[in-house]
């Protein structure tokens, strides 16, 4: 009989401390230790999140073992976030992977995170699971830092065809969201409030941008200029309007986001399409995933919300994928903070 595989996953790269278990490609076990510090910064402070994930990781990792019920000296192999991210935040992560794999006497798989987001459609909650895409398909990641437009042409063939030029679209709605005074992160917020208003209440300037690219300041920029001249009106403006400019705000980065991703499906005749990344989360970009597979018969692949902010769930798949390449890596590869896919 075969022997089970076993991998451990390790998500460190940003604000989120994470470890997850899979077996034979099912998901065990996968836990989160988020960092509330940050919230009084209006932002990720990279100096607190390093420390914030020294103290995270023992127990994250202990909690996960546990609740997969698995014993370390079981693992086969550990897959770990190299990068794309904060180099503190990362060399926590990486140090970690290379002491427990050393002192078992196993491999190591680095994986890159965005690749993680985008293979986290193939993450099994149960072995009978089979909704899953099939290659090729494309897939629209949008995070805190990244927007782009992949086409996924295997789990290691991946080309990215499109990607901002300026600002990741959760960068956008993330600084509107500071500069309206409504705290951090802005984009669950802002997706709350967007629920209550109207979304053609106001307009912001869209790129004009070529190809599949995507830029998201210049609507940063349109936001917080229009929001200065109501201001100037009515000082309340805010407290009056919040829930109509995030409708608002939100409609724009959801046409904008989607109507490049329309043309990449029609110019590569491509129906499978996915969506990954923090943004995600976001229910009215969510709502137009929906409408498109209506109204152009496309196949989406929408992730379960614990999958698409960090977590180690993507990590450890991604690893298992390698793991059956026989892709490992040395003990020596740095952590690196930036890449694309
Ligand atoms: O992928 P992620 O967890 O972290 C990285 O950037 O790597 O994405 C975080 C981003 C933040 O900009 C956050 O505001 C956004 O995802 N986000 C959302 C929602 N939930 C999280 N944006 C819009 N609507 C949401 N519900």
């Amino acid at each position: 009989m075969k022997d089970n595989i076993y991998i451990l996953g390790i998500e460190s790269s940003c604000d989120d401390t994470s470890a997850a278990v899979i077996r034979d490609g099912v998901l065990l076990s996968n836990v989160t230790a988020s960092q509330a510090v940050h919230e009084a910064y209006g932002g990720v402070v990279p100096e607190l999140a390093s420390r914030a994930h020294q103290q995270n990781i023992v127990p994250v990792v202990d909690h996960a073992l546990k609740q997969a019920g698995v014993e370390r000296e079981q693992l086969s192999a550990i897959a770990f976030t190299r990068g794309p991210g904060l180099m503190g935040s990362l060399h926590v992560g990486v140090s970690f992977a290379k002491g427990l794999a050393a002192s078992l006497g196993i491999p190591m798989v680095d994986v890159n995170h965005l690749q993680g987001h985008v293979l986290a459609h193939f993450i099994k909650e149960e072995a009978s699971d089979r909704e899953q895409p099939s290659f090729p398909f494309l897939c629209l990641l949008v995070s805190g830092g990244n927007s782009q437009i992949v086409l996924v042409k295997s789990y290691k063939e991946m080309e990215v065809i499109g990607q901002t030029i300026d600002d990741a679209a959760g960068e956008c709605i993330d600084k509107c969201s500071k500069v309206m005074g409504l705290g951090y992160p802005g984009g669950p917020i802002i997706d709350r409030l967007a629920r209550q208003g109207n979304p053609k209440a106001y307009q912001f300037s869209r790129p004009q941008i070529k190809g599949y690219d995507y830029s998201f300041s210049g609507l940063k920029t349109s936001f917080l200029y229009s929001l200065r001249e109501w201001l100037k009106e009515d000082e309340d403006f805010i407290e009056h309007h919040k829930e109509d400019l995030a409708a608002s705000l939100e409609y724009t980065v959801v046409d904008i986001l989607m109507k490049k991703l329309r043309q990449a499906s029609k110019d590569l005749k491509i129906k499978q399409v996915a969506v990954a990344g923090g943004v995600s989360a976001n229910s009215g970009l969510r709502q137009a995933f929906q409408d498109h597979a209506r109204r152009y018969g496309w196949k989406v692949y929408i992730p379960k919300f614990s999958f698409t902010t960090d977590n180690a769930a993507m990590i450890a798949i991604t690893g298992y994928f390698k793991f059956l390449d026989k892709d490992f890596c040395p003990m020596e590869l740095p952590a690196y903070s930036r890449v694309t896919v």
